[in-house]
């Protein structure tokens, strides 16, 4: 079967219970199981929604047949890899093969300031990193993507060039499998409820594909990542707390490569600020910034500023887009 022509019918009714869910997991289930046979699928899985929700499928439907490449780019934010690992490796028994290639994407993005340079070299490494990881295996003859409705539109439309197959190199030559394809966001996530994915993974906020190498502006270097590391780490607890989560549309840190002057313990430090951004939107066109409680400011600053090692100063981006983007690269 093609997938590409695949299309969501006319009038398809919108999932949004565990009944309606339960009918399309069983619907993806047979179609996929009926389409595979006993062949094998290679699933590039970040850790995401749309991935996560396609391993969770597929895992039902075809179990060890399905082999899941999570690659560690270094980029991930404080606790990902460990997720996936616990959810699909630990809990769901996934055939799951784990690639820390931090050390990799580090070398190669050391000294590049340009932003589109450093997304290049993120996207083009992760390219190499996984197709290295299929070539060792053998067998497989499908690649399963998180390709959901929205992204069919898109490349439609030609606003966006869709991640398929189609950047793999030439001798990966897989058929498509997209059991998502047909769906909204909103419903691959009360799909992935269904499926017994944990709530902050299928809630989770959308996460750019080069990750925090975007909000470590300018060159990378390990101590400034880690700021950013940590920093969102607390952001993201201090919102989950204050009842933010899936309420506030993205929020993140931004450690940027300039320092200034501060106390600490009666010295003089010579720091980094750490950026606070949290914005909503509908269609990340247009973004308004979400006004934070001036006491959860204040003890975003105590936190990070006694917490994170290299930032003296907290700042809140208080820009809308346009005229900034949303991140900072
Ligand atoms: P901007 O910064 O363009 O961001 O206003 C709009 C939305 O897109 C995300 N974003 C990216 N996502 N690869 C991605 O997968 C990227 O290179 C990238 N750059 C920005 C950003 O997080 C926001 O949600």
């Amino acid at each position: 079967m093609d997938v590409t022509k695949i299309r969501r019918p006319d009038g398809m009714a919108r999932i949004t219970t565990k009944e309606q869910a339960d009918a399309f997991i069983a619907e993806q289930i047979k179609l996929a199981q009926d389409e595979i046979g006993d062949k094998k699928v290679l699933l590039a899985l970040s850790g995401g929604v749309d991935s996560s929700v396609v391993a969770a499928l597929l895992i039902k439907a075809i179990g060890q047949q399905l082999v899941c490449v999570h690659v560690n780019h270094g980029l991930l934010r404080k606790g990902e890899p460990e997720q996936v690992i616990e959810v699909f490796r630990n809990n769901m028994n996934a055939n799951l093969i784990y690639v820390d290639a931090t050390d990799r994407f580090l070398d190669k993005l050391a000294g590049v300031t340009d932003p589109e340079q450093k997304r290049m070299i993120i996207g083009g490494e992760f390219i190499e990193v996984f197709a290295e990881e299929a070539r060792k295996l053998d067998g497989i003859e499908f690649l399963a993507q998180g390709t959901i409705w929205p992204d069919v539109l898109e490349s439609e439309a030609g606003i966006k060039a869709h991640h398929n197959a189609g950047g793999l190199p030439e001798d990966l030559d897989f058929e498509l499998i997209e059991p998502v394809r047909i769906l909204f966001k909103d419903e691959v996530r009360v799909v992935g409820k269904a499926l017994g994915l944990p709530e902050n993974m299928v809630e989770r906020q959308p996460f750019p594909g080069p990750g925090l190498g975007v909000r470590c502006p300018g060159a990378i270097t390990r101590d400034r990542l880690e700021a950013v590391r940590e920093s969102d780490a607390i952001l993201r607890e201090e919102f989950a707390k204050a009842g933010l989560e899936g309420k506030v549309w993205q929020y993140f840190t931004v450690v940027p490569d300039f320092k200034s002057t501060g106390i600490k313990d009666g010295k003089r430090t010579f720091d980094w600020p750490c950026i606070i951004r949290a914005i909503n939107t509908t269609d990340v066109v247009e973004v308004t910034v979400e006004h934070l409680d001036p006491a959860l400011i204040d003890h975003l600053v105590q936190r990070i500023t006694t917490e994170v090692p290299g930032i003296n100063r907290v700042l809140y981006d208080y820009t809308p887009k346009p005229p900034a983007t949303v991140e900072w690269e």
